[in-house]
Formats: C-alpha cells, structure tokens, sequence
C-alpha cells in the first residue's frame, strides 16, 4: 500500500488574511462531526507602516506567526484564499462528459475560455450540474487566477513558517462555511455576504451551487474613515469610537449619523447588486441573506437590510454548531467572534488530500 493512502485525511489549518484582520482557525471533524481546535483574529495593521511589497510580506507573516503561536496551532498545512478581484470566474457549457474526458479536453481547449496568456494563470474547473434547456450538456466553472497572486500567497505562507496546500477563492469558501453549519436542503437559493473591511463577498448558492458570485467595495472602513475625517483623528482613534468607546472629540449622535448615513449607502449599492442577480436569474428568488464578517456586527444592520432589500436576513455564526471543550471557549465569546470568522471557517474545512 502506498504511504499516501495510510495518511488520514486531516484539516488545514484555515487562514483568512484580511485588510483590517487576519483570521485563524483550525476544526477536527470526524464521523461528520465538527470540533473547534482553535479561532483567533488580530489586526492586520496599518498599511502605512510598509513601504514595499516586501516589507509589507515580511510585517504580515510575524502577524500571521505570532498569532499561530499566541493559539498554539498545531500543524503546518494550511489553507488560504484569494479574494474574488484576483480572479476571473466563467460558466461555460460542455456536451456531458466523464471527469476524465473533461481533463483531457480543458488541457487542449482551455485557452479559447480564458483571455489571459494561459502561461500566467492558473486555472481550475468544476462540473456544476445539467445545462439549462440543454439536457446533453452540463454547465462547468472556470476559475482562473494571476500565478503571480497567488504566489505572493505562497512566499508569505512559507514566510511565516507554514505550507500553503489549497488556495482557495473567498466567496466558495463561504458557501462551505454556510453548508457546514445549515447544511444543505438542495432547494435552497440564498444570499451570503461577507462585510469586511474593504469589500463585500456575496454568493447566492442556488440549490447547493454558487450560481452568482462577486465582490463589491463595500466595507467597515468607510465608516472609519468618515468618523475620521469629522472629528480630525487618526484611523486607530477613529476605530475604537466607532466600537463604542466616548470621545470628546465626536459627539455620540454624530457617531450615529455616520453609521446611517454609510448603511443607507450600503443598501442602495446592494440593491443594485441584488437588481443585477434578478435580471440574469429572474426566476430564482432570494429566501433570505446570511451576513457575516466583523460588519455584521453593526448594531441593526440586518434589520437595515431587511426592510431596504425585502429579504429575511440572519447573522451567519459557524461556531454556533461546533463542538469545543468548555475550558478553551466561552460560548458568549463565540457568539461574538464567529461571524467574522466565516471565511476562515470555510477554508478550516479543506482537507490535506483531497479527492
Ligand atoms: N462591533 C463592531 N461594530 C462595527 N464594526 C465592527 C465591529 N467589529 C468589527 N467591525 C468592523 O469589521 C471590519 C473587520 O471585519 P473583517 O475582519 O471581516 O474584515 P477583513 O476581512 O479584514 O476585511 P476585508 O475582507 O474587507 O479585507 C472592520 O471594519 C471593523 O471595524
Ligand atoms: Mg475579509
């Protein structure tokens, strides 16, 4: 028997680098059961501080350390993703054929989908499901990636003392975030969104597949940003009022008003977004919107949404069904902690060998 067939199949340490904070967590499931090992998150830090590609890799893989050390992460194998602006996702439509077939002829054919040099990206392929009105064929996505992106994930990986095994896309890593914790109905159609700082991640999963995925400029910092440009304070000052902490320097209505004012902007632009989807899949109507990432926090958020978009919407936590042991966690701890958590979360799922 070959030594890779007696290696137990074990999860990647989930790594999520994000523009404000890189989060970390590493799961254990065995028999479809899911145990939390470890979640943490520190702040990303300052772009300011670096002055160059390099620097910058260099200050984010001690972050990236430091943070494995502080949760004493075992294991080295981890998995990353790449955010939906690094890549170029396409739907194309096959006569139905083996996955063997369908290797042979991407190899050959893949260069007529893509409109990069095939040299410079990386690609990979999914077979979705049965072709709309066209029963002989099967719809399958492509997905393709800059090498040169993703090798700036790879070097800073192996800069921090880890190997990267899967770099994986944020919006996919959702949706299996969602189906680890809801699991799926296979008649389900629903909207997720990851409100970082500097983007939203959205995914409609349409009966388990990800049918619409993409990013927008949307995040938390705008909210920063405008709570420090009105009170004349830096960004750290400016993030820690916007957390909650008094300052003489803003007044607490003012605090609020910035909160409405960039949430109401928020929904115009998602409406926009959700106005996008409907034209292209009119039949498929959204049941609920399931929002995570440290965004979702704003207080009254998902009520905001609820009443600008009509549909349901629910905070996302997937460390809401997890199994952990008491003495590591505290439950309101997690509750806090988990919708941000998500991304990092879905990439804790992938295993070391995949099928
Ligand atoms: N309690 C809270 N109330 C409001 N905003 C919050 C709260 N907690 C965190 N945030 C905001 O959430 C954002 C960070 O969330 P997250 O970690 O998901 O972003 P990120 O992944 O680093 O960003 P991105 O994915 O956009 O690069 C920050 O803008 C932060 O201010
Ligand atoms: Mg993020």
């Amino acid at each position: 028997m070959r030594r890779s067939m007696l290696r137990k199949k074990e999860n990647l340490i989930g790594l999520d680098i994000g523009s404000h904070s890189i989060k970390m967590v590493r799961l254990k499931e065995k028999n479809g059961i899911i145990q939390l090992l470890n979640a943490g998150v520190v702040p990303t830090g300052p772009e300011s501080l670096s002055t160059s590609k390099g620097n910058r890799q260099e200050r984010l893989a001690k972050t990236i350390q430091k943070l494995a050390a502080h949760l004493k992460v075992k294991g080295k194998l981890i998995a990353m993703s790449i955010s939906g602006y690094e890549v170029m996702i396409k739907k194309i439509e096959l006569p139905m054929m083996t996955e063997e077939e369908l290797e042979d002829r991407m190899h050959l054919e893949l260069g007529q989908y893509i409109p990069y040099n095939i040299d410079e990206v990386e690609v990979d392929y999914q077979i979705l499901d049965v072709a709309k009105d066209r029963p002989s064929f099967m719809e399958v996505l492509l997905v393709a990636a800059k090498k040169e992106s993703i090798n700036d994930y790879i070097d800073l990986a192996r800069m921090a003392g880890f190997e990267p095994t899967v770099i994986d896309v944020d919006f996919f890593a959702l949706g299996n975030a969602y189906e680890a914790s809801y699991g799926l109905t296979g008649s389900e159609n629903i909207l997720l969104m990851d409100i970082g700082a500097a983007k939203t991640a959205m995914n409609v999963l349409h009966h388990g597949v990800p049918i619409f995925t993409r990013d927008v400029p949307i995040g938390g910092r705008q909210i920063t940003e405008a709570i420090q440009e009105s009170a004349g304070i830096s960004e750290e000052a400016a993030e820690r009022i916007k957390l909650g902490e008094p300052s003489p320097k803003i007044r607490e209505t003012s605090v609020q008003e910035v909160f409405a004012d960039v949430v109401s902007n928020w929904v115009s632009e998602f409406k926009r977004a959700v106005d996008f989807y409907y034209r292209n899949y009119p039949d498929n109507q959204i049941e609920k919107i399931f929002l995570s990432g440290g965004s979702s926090r704003i207080s009254g958020l998902a009520g905001v949404f609820r009443e600008g978009l009509g549909i349901p919407v629910e905070i996302l936590n997937p460390l809401k069904a997890v199994n952990y042991e008491e003495k590591y966690f505290d439950p309101s701890y997690l509750d806090y902690l988990g919708p941000q958590m998500c991304i990092a979360f879905g990439l804790a799922l992938r295993k070391n060998v995949e099928k």
